[in-house]
């Protein structure tokens, strides 16, 4: 883990008791298929949501995925839907699920995004993606990176939910407070620029 000298005591518990949770599926995305058949009606086919305020899961990394199931279950990250679906998963449900979400591809923008036409927004995102220093943890082509999200692709409106979630402290993510820094001095228009840009990658 990384330094947790600011972390509440919610996501140290959730951490300790990840420290078994976390890990490799042992039969591989196959059995993540099945039990994922519970998730489709939010998430979405193949872990790509058409429903507001749902993100998709297809092509997150598969750490990610594990954490966040793990915030759920201990209630570390608060959601009426998810806290008692993260409630009824043991440790190789989550191990299963986080190894098969990760093996989907990920939405194809050109098919599920509307046209683009605010190209001004895209480049106020795009300056705003590079001032913040995106990329330096959500990976290349913000496709995500171990316990960092793909940010690529992802709903819009959901993308603005998560931003300020961080930064009204609603949603505090693992170890360092590293969203909650990163979201604290954005304005509502950075926000919204960038959920415009990185929706539409
Ligand atoms: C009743 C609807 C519903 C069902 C069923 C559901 N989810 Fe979710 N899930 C949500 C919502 C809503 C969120 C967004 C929570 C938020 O806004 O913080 C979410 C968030 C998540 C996240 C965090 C993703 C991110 O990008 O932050 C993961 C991981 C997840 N769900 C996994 C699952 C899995 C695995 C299943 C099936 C075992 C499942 N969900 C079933 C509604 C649902
Ligand atoms: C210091 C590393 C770091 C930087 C820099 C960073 N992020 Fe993150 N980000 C993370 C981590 C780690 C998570 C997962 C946190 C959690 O567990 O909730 C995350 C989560 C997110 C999420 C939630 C995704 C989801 O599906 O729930 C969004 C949106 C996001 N970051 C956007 C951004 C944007 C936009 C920037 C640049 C302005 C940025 N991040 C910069 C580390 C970083």
């Amino acid at each position: 883990m990384m330094s947790m000298n600011h972390a509440p005591l919610s996501i140290l518990a959730a951490c300790a008791a990840a420290a078994t949770a976390i890990g490799p599926a042992t039969a591989g995305a196959d059995n993540g298929k099945a039990k994922a058949e519970m998730c489709v009606a939010c998430h979405g086919e193949n872990g790509i949501s058409a429903t507001e305020n749902v993100p998709s899961l297809a092509s997150q990394p598969d750490l990610f995925l594990q954490w966040q199931l793990i915030f759920f279950r201990s209630g570390a990250r608060k959601n009426e839907a998810m806290e008692p679906i993260a409630g009824q998963l043991n440790n190789e449900d989550v191990r299963d699920l986080g190894a098969y979400f990760a093996s989907l591809k990920p939405a194809d923008a050109s098919s599920v995004k509307a046209p683009d036409d605010h190209p001004e927004l895209v480049k106020a995102g795009q300056q705003a993606a590079a001032a913040g220093r995106c990329a330096s943890c959500h990976g290349d082509n913000y496709a995500g990176n171990k316990a960092a999200a793909r940010i690529a692709g992802q709903r819009e409106e959901y993308i603005i939910k998560a931003l300020h979630d961080y930064k009204a402290g609603v949603r505090s993510g693992g170890g360092v407070a590293a969203m909650a820094e990163v979201a604290y001095p954005l304005s509502d228009d950075d926000i919204a620029a960038l959920a415009h840009y990185l929706s539409r990658l």
